[in-house]
């Protein structure tokens, strides 16, 4: 098969569409239909939101062969790129574009998240986490842990780090959820992506006026020097402000409920001591819950055979990392939450040039939240039936809309 895009309602019954539905009642597992996929073979077709037909890496070992080939792009104005929705408007970044220019971006932005620095974090990141404990203890013995807890550790810390102020907080999540919905109107999302890129673009005016030392001082400088557009400096700062909070945010309370749901698991994480343990049950909380459920979008600059097949230039492909974290060739019985086990090969940053910028800062944020969260806590509980709690099937990120819990 070679062409990718069909006119809209020429549907082929073989070919299912993508996403496909989580089976009720098993929120932390990927859709049935999904892993049906990879079991029938390593690459196959889905059908998207647009009528096209890309190409599914089902298996872990081709989804990191794919993900390092310099012949695929992560550039979406190129034709046959599989979008999730409808694309108008103005540009993410680096995360949507090629070497050079994706590395010549990125490297303007990388100091700030290597080990040594977000390991000098880690003193700060504890205080949040105690000071927002704190305030659960002291108020009535319940919250929604997303407001009170969840969202507010990761918005913190990013916009300590960026130079962002927190106090804007409500503008800056209402825009980048709608931003990251799959749902939302091409309009609307297109309207809240220039929303974010004004806010960025007058900060930077101000960091250029008066910088301080924070990330977009940093940038503004850069925008001094010519090496950076105010404009692109402003993107870049819209990208490190969202993916910087509503990731983190996720993994903190669906890991949270995973736990709940696994007490076994979660008196593991509550007893014991050791940095290691904690470090590894993060790893394999990330493979297990992979919230970056949408798949990692690309499409081919030039022929590539893989798994039998051969993926023609400009045909697109998407690489469900999800599914790769539950390859049984990989992790053995994929589907068991086990925080015992060696998880450090997952996907769930994804993989190759676009690997996940901000990782340590994640890892290190997870680390202090679940090592200290259940233990000043013990009595945590779920305030509600698994069955009442709402998930955001429809973003580009996967996790809960509150979790109502009780102590
Ligand atoms: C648990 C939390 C997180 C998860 C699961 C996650 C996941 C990912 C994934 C899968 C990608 C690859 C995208 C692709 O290949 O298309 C990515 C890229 C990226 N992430 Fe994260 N992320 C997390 C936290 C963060 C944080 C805290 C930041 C800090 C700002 C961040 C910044 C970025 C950036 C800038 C990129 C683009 C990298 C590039 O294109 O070179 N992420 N992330």
């Amino acid at each position: 098969m070679t062409s990718t895009v069909r006119p809209e309602g020429a549907h082929t019954p073989s070919v299912p569409e993508y996403p496909m539905p989580r089976a009720t009642g098993c929120p932390f597992d990927p859709p049935p239909a999904l892993k049906e996929e990879q079991e029938q073979g390593p690459l196959r077709k889905v059908r998207l939101w647009d009528g096209s037909t890309p190409w599914l890496a089902t298996r872990y070992a081709d989804q990191r062969t794919l993900l390092a080939d310099p012949r695929i792009s992560a550039d979406v104005s190129r034709s046959g790129y599989p979008s999730p929705a409808p694309q108008r408007g103005s540009t993410f970044s680096f995360i949507l574009m090629d070497d050079p220019e994706h590395a010549r971006q990125r490297r303007m932005v990388t100091a700030p998240f290597t080990i040594r620095r977000v390991e000098a974090m880690r003193p700060a990141v504890q205080r949040i986490v105690d000071g927002l404990i704190d305030d659960m203890l002291g108020g009535p013995p319940h919250a929604d842990l997303v407001q009170a807890f969840a969202l507010p550790v990761p918005s913190l810390v990013i916009c300590e780090l960026l130079g962002v102020p927190y106090g804007d907080h409500d503008f800056f999540q209402r825009n980048s959820g709608v931003l990251i919905s799959r749902v939302s109107a091409a309009d609307d999302r297109a309207a809240a992506l220039d929303n974010l890129i004004g806010y960025l673009d007058e900060l930077m005016e101000d960091k250029i006026a008066r910088p301080v030392d924070d990330l977009l001082s940093g940038l503004g400088t850069r925008v001094g020097a010519g090496e950076l557009s105010r404009r692109e400096a402003a993107e870049m700062g819209v990208l490190l402000l969202i993916a910087g909070h509503e990731t983190t945010a996720n993994m903190i309370a669906l890991g949270t409920l995973a736990l709940l749901e696994h007490p076994d698991q979660l008196d593991l994480l509550r007893d014991t001591d050791d940095p290691k343990a904690v470090a590894g049950a993060v790893e394999e909380l990330l493979r297990y819950l992979n919230i970056t459920h949408g798949g990692r979008r690309r499409v081919a600059l030039e022929d590539i055979a893989i798994g039998g097949e051969v993926i023609r230039a400009g045909e697109g492909v998407i690489v469900p990392n999800d599914i790769g974290n539950r390859d049984p060739d990989v992790f053995a019985d994929p589907d068991r939450l086990d925080l015992g086990r060696d998880a450090r090969r997952h996907v769930a940053f994804g993989f190759g040039v676009h690997q996940c910028l901000g990782q340590p800062l994640a890892r290190m944020e997870l680390q202090v939240v679940y090592s200290t969260l259940y233990r000043r806590i013990p009595t945590l509980r779920l305030d509600a039936r698994l069955d009442e709690v709402s998930f955001k099937h429809d973003g580009a990120v996967y996790g809960v809309h509150a979790l109502p819990v009780a102590w």
